[in-house]
């Protein structure tokens, strides 16, 4: 994780770096820090523990006036979050920002400490610095110098150099992790992603696995992994990529929640053609649904969970036999992949380390690969062979939302383009399935209309311990992944169970107090789940009841809330049943007083293992 940014500039750059390093902090925010060379003191860094705002007021108090800079946004792996294991870590003759893991820093280190460098922190990162430091002892250049460091490490990373003595140059060098090269008027920059460059610029480059990069005021130079020089193409990103104000709102994640009709329906026009009632994908797809054997969808978190509702329905619409793995489960177990498989990815950034090692597997197993972004220009996207775009456009809060419910509409789409292609469902299936899907966005408006209610019910749930999550079928998902959204921001613990599974152990825990939510629309296994229900109401169990009109007047239980969704179609549930146990994920949190977007420990792209 982390997120790093270099600047080449022509005025101060310490608060141009902070400003990017505010649009990078959905990768981490244990600490920060930036270093420039200043006309007195060279090579000088400020670096602080925690979020944002305390490096800026260590700038405050001291700042910074260099032209040319690097920084970065922390999410620990190898040290804990102090100041001394901040970024940059720097010797005197260079500084160093890093994301990504290097996994030899122990005999590097071992190595160096031999020669003689000193070390100063815990971290991986460090031996980077000391390791270019040694380098430039010898003799050699800048450039040899990281060229030389490059070929010795082993990890994934992006890294960004400052020298000293060099006010018009940085490195910066990318293997695993991502980075983009922007283009200035007389000013160049770096960072993790288009976003953090987007008050700078909008044309980019996006570099390539193994590059490395001279970047000077007036131009960058690419290198690839053998040293050669290489171009990259500078293409222009689109304004709408870089919207990402809170507007009105409190918190990002409670806008993303909101913007959910609006984004389901961008990605729904994707993939339907509502007057011809079909969907509608790109025309020369790399593969033959009629022809799979298997899908293997892969995913990490929220995606997972995606994939797992994608399951249900391209087994049930398309009869496409579906494995399913969290990325880094099945990347270590090998499994084996049938001759004509799908390897599916789903993924909003496009960059979750586990994610992409699975795909690499799968390519090298010579599977079709298709990938489900909301990041195109990602590491994922760019090495499928396909991809499935979601139009959720930027997700700020670290808990997915909008993002899952986009993945879910793609998957929705792609089941149904499967099953017309085996076979399974008929052009009046298809043309009903797609007529409900053109109802969703409506339908996830009026799922948003029970926020109140959620509002009160998450001022109780914001006052215990534990709660349990039960679904059935395409249900069971969504039970995991309201479960996930609650501990993920309120820090309240939380489990999903497939309801048929309460009595194999959960049922140990039911008491009165802790709330049981119990996602049920009334589908063909209502009558099933309220066994379970009954099973918890005997027990003297708080049932919180997610149904419909229908449900709510069937279930013959007596609950402690019964929230109330719109009646649809069974296809739909899934995608609208998110929106109440994200909402009160949202409110419980808030009354808890957490950090919503950034809770503790976690971050939204995770590019380490
Ligand atoms: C992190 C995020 C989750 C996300 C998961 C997978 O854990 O906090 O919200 O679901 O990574 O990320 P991806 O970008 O691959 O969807």
């Amino acid at each position: 994780m982390c997120g790093i940014i270099g600047i080449v500039g022509r005025e101060p750059v310490a608060g141009h770096l902070v400003d990017a390093l505010k649009r990078l902090e959905y990768r981490g925010y244990d600490s920060a820090g930036v270093a420039t060379l200043e006309a007195e003191t060279g090579l000088t860094r400020r670096r602080a523990e925690g979020k944002l705002r305390n490096l800026e007021i260590k700038l405050a108090a001291a700042p910074l006036s260099g032209l040319i800079g690097i920084g970065h946004t922390r999410w620990a792996t190898h040290g804990a979050p102090t100041e001394a294991n901040a970024h940059p870590h720097a010797t005197s003759r260079v500084a160093v920002v890093h994301n990504g893991i290097i996994e030899n820093f122990r005999e590097l280190r071992a190595e160096l400490e031999a020669k003689g460098q000193h070390f100063a922190s815990e971290t991986d990162t460090e031996v980077v610095a000391q390791l270019v430091d040694w380098y430039l002892q010898q003799g050699e250049t800048p450039a040899t110098a990281v060229a030389t460091t490059l070929k010795r490490l082993t990890g994934a990373f992006a890294l960004a150099f400052l020298f000293t003595d060099h006010d018009d140059l940085v490195i910066d060098a990318r293997r695993g992790s991502p980075l983009a090269v922007g283009w200035g008027d007389g000013e160049m920059y770096l960072g993790s992603d288009a976003i953090a460059l987007a008050p700078f610029t909008d044309r980019v480059a996006y570099l390539e696995e193994g590059d490395w990069v001279e970047i000077t005021r007036t131009g960058a130079t690419v290198h690839d992994e053998t040293d050669a020089v290489v171009e990259r193409p500078i293409v222009t990103v689109s304004a709408t990529a870089f919207q990402v104000d809170r507007g009105n709102y409190r918190h990002f994640m409670a806008k993303e929640i909101h913007e959910q009709p609006e984004v389901i329906g961008h990605t729904l026009a994707r993939y339907l053609d509502l007057s011809a009632s079909t969907v509608r994908l790109p025309p020369a797809l790399p593969f033959d649904w009629a022809k799979l054997d298997r899908l293997s969808i892969v995913a990490c978190g929220t995606a997972y969970y995606a994939g797992l509702v994608g399951k249900y329905w391209f087994e049930r619409y398309a009869r496409l036999p579906v494995e399913i793995d969290v990325a880094s489960e099945f990347r270590y177990r090998e499994p084996p992949l049938p001759k004509n498989g799908l390897a599916l990815f789903v993924s909003q950034s496009g960059e979750t380390a586990d994610t992409l090692a699975s795909l690499r597997f799968c390519k090298a197993q010579g599977q079709h690969t298709a990938a489900i972004v909301n990041v195109t220009t990602s590491t994922i996207a760019r090495e499928s062979d396909v991809i499935f775009p979601t139009l959720a456009g930027p997700e700020i809060g670290v808990a997915s939302t909008k993002a899952f419910t986009c993945q879910l509409s793609v998957l929705a789409s792609l089941a149904i383009a499967a099953g017309r292609a085996r076979g399974v469902l008929s052009a009046e299936d298809e043309k009903r399935l797609v007529g409900a899907l053109g109802e969703l966005p409506g339908l996830v408006l009026r799922a948003l209309r029970v926020e109140p209610k959620i509002e009160r019910l998450a001022r109780e749930t914001a006052k215990v311990a534990d709660v349990l999550y039960l679904g059935r079928g395409s249900s069971y998902p969504i039970a995991l992944e309201g479960a996930l959204k609650l501990k993920e921001i309120s820090y309240i613990h939380a489990e999903g169970y497939a309801a048929g599974e309460l009595k194999h152990g959960p049922i140990a825990l039911i008491d009165e107090v802790m709330p049981v939510v119990v996602i049920a629309p009334h589908d063909p296994l209502f009558e099933k789940t309220v066994s379970n229900m009954q099973e918890v109401a005997a027990r003297g169990g708080r049932i919180v009841l997610v149904t419909d009109e229908k449900g709510a007047g069937a279930a013959s239980v007596a609950t402690l809330e019964t929230i109330v969704m719109p009646d649809m179609p069974d296809l739909l549930a899934p995608i609208v049943y998110a929106l109440p146990v994200q909402m009160l994920a949202y409110h419980t949190a808030v009354f808890m007083g957490t950090d919503v977007d950034q809770p503790r420990n976690l971050a939204k792209s995770v590019t380490v293992e």
